[in-house]
């Protein structure tokens, strides 16, 4: 089929069967996201079957199933018993289990520790928080000594992984404030002293090349917490000069100040806004 036939609810039947594919269907993917991406795709190729394969392929790297994921109804259920225990040791031991589910948050798990105190020593505590593109990062709670007041909203468009998040934001007494939504189609608008926007930024490029800039300066946050990995998922490629490149190339002309945090893995760029 030419996409010049292309009409509305033609389009939307495009969303619909990819929204509802074998692969997606029980990650109820945001309608917004996937009609983003055709709409992206569509004047880029001639015929609409290599825009719904290009599609396919951005959604892939979009949802990222080969991170890993836990089996989220397993998850939940081992959670509510640890908390009707009430043995805080062992809810932080089946956090760290959660953390090493995914790649983001395993290749974190050596440098918990340190993490959240060299973050905080640049911003101070903050009272408010943004996780931006969370996949499992909430599950570090226990590491980030946050008074109880402080507010901690979660965004990510993968419904499961919102699902388990709130459950635990509700064991945790916190408001369930995981919030399933696409991001980069519409950005958060809540104000917080600090947004965390981890290992994400160049998985947006690759998404829309140059989204990242609209998108940052679109929050209302104080300070813009975003990491890259130093390596590629494999170990071979050392990505430091590529990431540092995209973080300024982004901002030039904002003269936001930037401190950098470097970690064994992941380098944090601190932008304040
Ligand atoms: C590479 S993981 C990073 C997880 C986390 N930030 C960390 O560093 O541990 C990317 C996560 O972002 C989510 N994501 C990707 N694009 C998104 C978007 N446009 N809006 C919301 N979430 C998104 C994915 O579902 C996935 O959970």
């Amino acid at each position: 089929m030419s996409k010049q036939n292309l009409s509305q609810p033609e389009i939307e039947d495009l969303v619909n069967t990819l929204v509802n594919s074998k692969k997606y269907a029980s990650l109820v993917l945001p309608k917004e996201t996937v009609r983003d991406l055709i709409l992206q795709e569509l004047p880029r190729h001639k015929q609409v079957k290599q825009a719904v394969q290009a599609v396919r392929k951005k959604l892939h790297n979009v949802v990222a199933p080969y991170l890993g994921d836990p089996d989220y109804l397993q998850s939940e259920i081992t959670l509510t018993r640890l908390y009707q225990d009430k043995d805080q040791d062992l809810v932080k031991e089946y956090c760290l289990e959660i953390l090493d589910q995914h790649a983001s948050t395993k290749e974190r798990l050596a440098i918990l520790d340190e993490f959240y105190p060299r973050l905080f020593e640049v911003t101070g505590i903050p009272t408010s928080i943004l996780d931006l593109a969370c996949g499992l990062h909430p599950f570090g709670l226990p590491w980030m000594n946050l008074p109880a007041a402080t507010t901690y909203f979660a965004y990510d468009l993968h419904q499961p992984r919102i699902n388990l998040i709130n459950a635990f934001f509700k064991l945790e007494n916190r408001p369930p404030n995981g919030v399933y939504q696409d991001i980069l189609v519409q950005p958060p608008t809540q104000q917080a002293d600090v947004a965390f926007f981890f290992k994400e930024a160049h998985r947006f490029e690759q998404r829309q090349h140059g989204c990242n800039r609209d998108f940052w300066l679109a929050l209302q946050v104080k300070f813009l917490l975003v990491s890259l990995p130093i390596a590629s998922l494999s170990g071979k490629h050392d990505l430091t000069d590529k990431h540092r490149r995209l973080v300024y190339e982004t901002i030039q002309g904002f003269h936001w100040e930037v401190t950098e945090i470097p970690f064994k893995n992941e380098l944090v760029f601190c932008i304040r806004k």
